[in-house]
C-alpha cells in the first residue's frame, strides 16, 4: 500500500467542481463510457445473483423432498451449481471487459489533460516560470494525472457499483422478505461507512506523519551519502549515524501509532460487520424455526452481507486516496487558469520575412514598481545595421533584448519591428524573425547534434554541418569518441561555457532569421577563440538587423553605433571612433580594459 501514499500529497483545498470538470473530458467518449457502465451493471447483477442461485441450491437439496422425489432431483442442483459457477466467472470477467473497455477512455483523459497543461505551461510568461521552481511544476502534473486516473478508476468503478450493489441487496431483501432484513442490511452498512470516513479523517495525521518522516529520514541519508568525501574528511561517520538514527526513531514511533490506528479501524469495521450478520441471521433463524423461510432463504440472506461487505473493506484507504486525488487534481486545474501576462491581440498582425528594421521609442520597463530598470530609451537599428550595446553588469542590456523579444511587455513607449509596435504582432511570428544567442545558454540533455538542430528541426545533415564550421565546432567534434553523438548532459552541464556558446551561436545561424540578438555570445570563450567567433558573427550579421550586447568591447569596434547603457539610460551613442573622441564613459571604460593587459583587446 505505500507505494499508493508514497508522500504527504497536496494540501490545497478540495474542490468538488473538479469531479464536473473530468465529466467534460469523459464526454468524448459517451459510447464506451456507456458500454463499461453496462457491463459494470451485468457484473453486479452477476454477483448479486449467486446468493440467489445458492438458495436455490440449498432448498433444492433439502433433505425431505429428496427422499420423496428421488433420483431426478440430483440433477436440478447440478445443473444450478453449474449456473452459480457461471455467475461468478461473469462476475469477475465483466468486470476485467469493462476495466478494459474504460482503458482508453481514462489514458485518453490524462493524455488529454496532461497535454493541455503542457501547452499551457509554455504559452505562460517567462515571469511564471522564473518564479516557479520546475521541480515543483512537473510533481504537480505528475500527481494531477495520478489523480485523475484514481478518481476515474475508483470513483467510477468502486464507489459506484458499491453503491449499486447496496441498492440491489436491500431492495431484493425488501421484496422478497420483511422490510427488516432491508433496513438491518441498511444501518449496518450505513454505520460501517460513517465508521469508516470518521476512522479514517482522525487516521489522516497520523499516515501523513509517518509518510513524512519517511521521507525525512531518507533524504537524510540520501544527503550523507551524496557528502560522502565531506563525511571522511570530517571524520563524522558516527555523528551522521546518530542523526539518520534519531530520525529513524521518530520514523518508528509514528509507524507503529499509524499500524495501531489501522488496527483500531479494522477492528471497528469487523466488529460492524459482525454485529449485522449476527442481528440478520438472528431474525433468518427465528423466521426458518417459525417457518416462514427455507433454509435457502438464510443461506441467501447470509451470503448477501458478507457479498455487501467485501467492497467496503477497503473503503478507508479508498476514501482518503479519492480526497488527496481530488487535491491534487485541483492544483493542475488551477494551472490551467493562471493566465499569461503577455498576450496576443486578437487581431494580431502576422510579421513577415525580408529586412526588418527595429525602433525603440521612449522605452520604460520595470520589474518591480519600486525599482526602474529601463528608463526612456530611444534608438533605431535599420534593416541589416548592427548596433551594440555596452555598459556595466546590472545596468539593464539583457533586459532590452528580453524586450525586442517581448518576454515582457513595456510599461512605457513603443517598440516597433518593420514599423509596427510588437504588441500588435503574433508572438510566434515575431520570434520567428528574431534570433538569440543568450547570456547563459541551457541545453537540452541530448547529442550535440539535436540540440543543433533544434535551430531548424527539418535541416539536413550538410546543414547542420556547416553551421557547426561556422561556430567553429568542428575541431572539437572531431575530438569527441562519439563525435556530434556526444550528450551534453543535463543542463549542458558536460560541456564547457565556450563549447556551450557555439553550440547556442550554430544553432541560430541554422534558424537564419532577420533579427539577431547577441547577448554576450562570446563571454566564455577565450581571446584567440573569441576573436575567430567574432569575425564569424560579424558576417551573418551583414545581411541582418542585429543587436549586440558586449561587455568586452573589442568584440564591437566594427559596430555601426554603439550605445553606452548607464542605470538603464543611454548616457552615450555614436561609431567607435566618435565615442572614443569623445573622451566620455566609452572611453574611460575603453582604456580601462585596455589596461587589463588583455592580449584580445587589439
Ligand atoms: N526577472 C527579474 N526580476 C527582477 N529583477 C530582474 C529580473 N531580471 C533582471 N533583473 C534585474 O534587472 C537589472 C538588469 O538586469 P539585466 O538586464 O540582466 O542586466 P545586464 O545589463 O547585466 O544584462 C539587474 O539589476 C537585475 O537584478
Ligand atoms: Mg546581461
Amino acid at each position: 500500500m505505500r507505494s499508493f501514499v508514497s508522500e504527504p500529497t497536496t494540501d490545497g483545498p478540495v474542490s468538488w467542481s473538479v469531479l464536473g470538470k473530468l465529466g467534460s473530458y469523459l464526454a468524448e467518449y459517451k459510447g464506451r463510457v456507456t458500454f463499461a457502465l453496462t457491463l459494470l451493471v451485468l457484473a453486479k447483477l452477476s454477483g448479486v445473483g449467486m446468493p440467489l442461485v445458492l438458495k436455490r441450491v440449498v432448498d433444492s437439496m433439502d433433505m425431505s423432498l429428496l427422499a420423496e422425489k428421488g433420483i431426478e432431483i440430483i440433477v436440478v442442483p447440478i445443473a444450478l451449481l453449474i449456473a452459480y459457477g457461471t455467475l461468478r466467472f461473469f462476475n469477475v470477467f465483466l468486470a476485467e471487459m469493462r476495466d478494459t473497455v474504460f482503458s482508453r477512455v481514462n489514458e485518453r483523459a490524462q493524455r488529454k489533460i496532461g497535454l493541455e497543461v503542457f501547452q499551457h505551461l509554455h504559452n505562460l510568461d517567462l515571469e511564471f516560470h522564473l518564479s516557479k521552481r520546475t521541480g515543483g511544476l512537473s510533481r504537480d502534473i505528475e500527481r494531477g494525472t495520478r489523480g485523475i486516473n484514481f478518481l476515474l478508476r475508483f470513483g467510477l468503478f468502486n464507489i459506484v457499483p458499491t453503491l449499486l450493489e447496496i441498492a440491489l441487496v436491500t431492495s431484493i431483501l425488501f421484496i422478497n422478505y420483511s422490510g427488516v432484513y432491508a433496513l438491518v442490511a441498511l444501518i449496518s452498512v450505513v454505520a460501517y461507512i460513517s465508521f469508516s470516513i470518521f476512522a479514517t479523517e482522525w487516521r489522516t495525521g497520523f499516515v501523513r506523519q509517518a509518510n513524512l518522516l519517511d521521507s525525512q529520514a531518507n533524504s537524510r541519508a540520501v544527503d550523507a551519502l551524496l557528502n560522502y568525501e565531506t563525511v571522511k574528511y570530517f571524520g563524522n561517520e558516527a555523528y551522521e549515524a546518530d542523526l539518520y538514527d534519531s530520525n529513524l526513531t521518530s520514523w518508528e514511533s509514528a509507524r507503529v501509532k499509524n499500524r495501531l490506528s489501522l488496527g483500531l479501524l479494522n477492528s471497528g469495521q469487523a466488529l460492524i460487520t459482525a454485529a449485522g450478520i449476527t442481528v440478520m441471521m438472528v431474525l433468518a433463524a427465528r423466521d426458518v424455526a417459525s417457518g416462514n423461510m427455507t433454509l435457502g432463504d438464510l443461506v441467501l440472506v447470509n451470503a448477501f452481507m458478507i457479498q455487501l461487505f467485501i467492497p467496503l473493506n477497503a473503503l478507508g484507504f479508498v476514501y482518503r486516496e479519492i480526497k488527496a486525488a481530488l487535491a491534487d487534481v485541483s492544483t493542475m486545474f488551477a494551472l490551467l487558469d493562471q493566465k499569461p501576462k503577455v498576450k496576443d491581440k486578437a487581431d494580431a498582425k502576422t510579421l513577415g520575412a525580408g529586412s526588418l528594421p527595429v525602433e525603440f521609442k521612449n522605452v520604460s520597463f520595470h520589474y518591480h514598481k519600486d525599482r526602474p530598470i529601463i528608463r526612456d530609451v530611444s534608438f533605431k537599428i535599420a534593416a541589416g545595421e548592427k548596433v551594440a550595446i555596452v555598459g556595466r553588469s546590472g545596468s539593464g542590456k539583457s533586459t532590452l533584448a528580453r524586450l525586442l523579444f517581448r518576454f515582457y511587455d513595456l510599461c512605457d513607449g513603443q517598440i516597433k519591428v518593420d514599423g509596427t509596435d510588437i504588441r500588435d504582432l503574433s508572438q510566434h511570428s515575431l520570434r520567428q524573425q528574431i534570433g538569440v544567442v543568450p547570456q547563459d545558454t541551457v541545453l537540452f540533455n541530448d547529442s550535440i547534434y539535436h540540440n543543433i538542430q533544434y535551430g531548424f528541426p527539418e535541416a539536413s545533415e550538410q546543414q547542420i554541418q556547416q553551421a557547426l564550421e561556422f561556430a567553429q565546432l568542428s575541431t572539437f567534434i572531431d575530438k569527441l569518441p562519439r563525435g556530434w553523438d556526444t550528450k551534453v548532459g543535463e543542463r549542458g552541464l558536460k560541456v564547457s561555457g565556450g563549447e556551450k556558446q557555439r553550440i547556442a551561436i550554430a544553432r541560430v545561424v541554422l534558424k537564419n532569421p532577420q533579427i539577431l540578438i547577441f547577448d554576450e555570445a562570446t563571454s566564455s570563450l577565450d581571446s584567440k577563440a573569441e576573436r575567430a567567433i567574432s569575425d564569424a558573427l560579424s558576417k551573418v550579421a551583414k545581411n541582418h538587423t542585429t543587436l549586440v550586447i558586449a561587455h568586452r568591447l573589442s568584440t564591437v569596434v566594427d559596430a555601426d553605433r554603439i550605445l553606452v547603457l548607464e542605470d538603464g539610460q543611454i548616457v552615450e551613442q555614436g561609431d567607435h571612433n566618435t565615442l572614443l573622441q569623445k573622451g566620455g564613459v566609452y572611453s574611460a571604460l575603453w582604456e580601462m580594459q585596455k589596461s587589463d593587459a588583455e592580449p584580445a583587446i587589439n
